[in-house]
């Protein structure tokens, strides 16, 4: 028997395929949903500008011109710029009953996962750890500061993401996902994941700015940095956005 058969990702690959002739297995019993957004009261609100999409971007050229760029300057970002960022990777585009439609899709019309930004250099925005309230458009301060140093350390020192104007950091919400598709959640999640990271990388390029996605850290210091318990939510992907000059 080779190796891979013998871990994890084999184990669970099988184990959550579906097929004509067998249900899924399900050993977990009830899952409560933990709602369909996370909301921080307590913190200040600071609305995003409703970015403005009359303006053309020819959807083949920034096909064509998306790359991972890793070399951004610490210019920062314009209000504006960082509103389209945000729009493209979970505006709402449609309401279809409790279901709050967005530029990505998702298994389900669930979302999830949570968005949270270290802004580093944003014209008019304090430096510091926000999360991003989707139905609101609107970012809610965390924590205050500068974190540059602290997000590359737990980014296993990677100058792409010390470099970084901006960084989008997104965790999964695995409760959410799996009260309905129980252990088949764990292959939706990385899927809505990798929709959300290619539009923000087209907004980027839309906008002449670089991105690089960013799978690798370590995954307790980062969840420590935004302030999550790394179990029910735990974060899976980052992408960094900056100036190319
Ligand atoms: C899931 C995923 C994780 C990635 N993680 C990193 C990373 O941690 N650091 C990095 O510099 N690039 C990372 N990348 C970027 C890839 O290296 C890049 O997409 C690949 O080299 C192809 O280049 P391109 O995106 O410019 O076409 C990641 C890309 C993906 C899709």
């Amino acid at each position: 028997m080779p190796d891979y058969k013998k871990g994890l990702a084999f184990t669970y690959v099988q184990g959550t395929k579906y097929s004509r002739d067998r249900a899924p297995r399900d050993h977990l019993g009830a899952i409560p949903s933990p709602g369909r957004f996370k909301t921080y009261p307590e913190a200040e609100l600071l609305r995003l500008s409703q970015p403005d999409l009359s303006e053309p971007a020819d959807l083949w050229q920034c096909l064509a011109r998306r790359r991972s760029e890793r070399d951004t300057t610490k210019k920062p970002l314009s209000g504006e710029e960082l509103s389209k960022i945000m729009w493209a990777a979970q505006g709402i585009t449609a309401r279809a009953g409790m279901y709050l439609l967005r530029t990505a899709p998702s298994a389900g019309a669930l979302y999830p996962f949570e968005t949270y930004l270290y802004v580093d250099k944003v014209e008019g925005l304090p430096q510091g750890i926000y999360h991003f309230n989707v139905a609101e458009f609107a970012l809610a301060r965390i924590k205050e500061g500068d974190f540059n140093q602290a997000i590359t350390a737990a980014g296993l020192g990677q100058p792409v993401v010390r470099k970084a104007a901006v960084v989008l950091i997104w965790t999964a919400m695995m409760l959410r996902c799996m009260e309905k598709y129980r252990e088949r959640a764990v292959r939706y999640i990385p899927m809505d994941l990798g929709h959300v990271c290619q539009n923000v990388q087209l907004a980027a390029t839309a906008l002449g700015l670089g991105s690089c996605p960013i799978g690798a850290f370590y995954d307790d210091e980062m969840n420590e940095l935004i302030g999550v318990d790394g179990e029910e939510e735990t974060v899976l992907y980052m992408v960094t956005v900056g100036k190319l000059s």
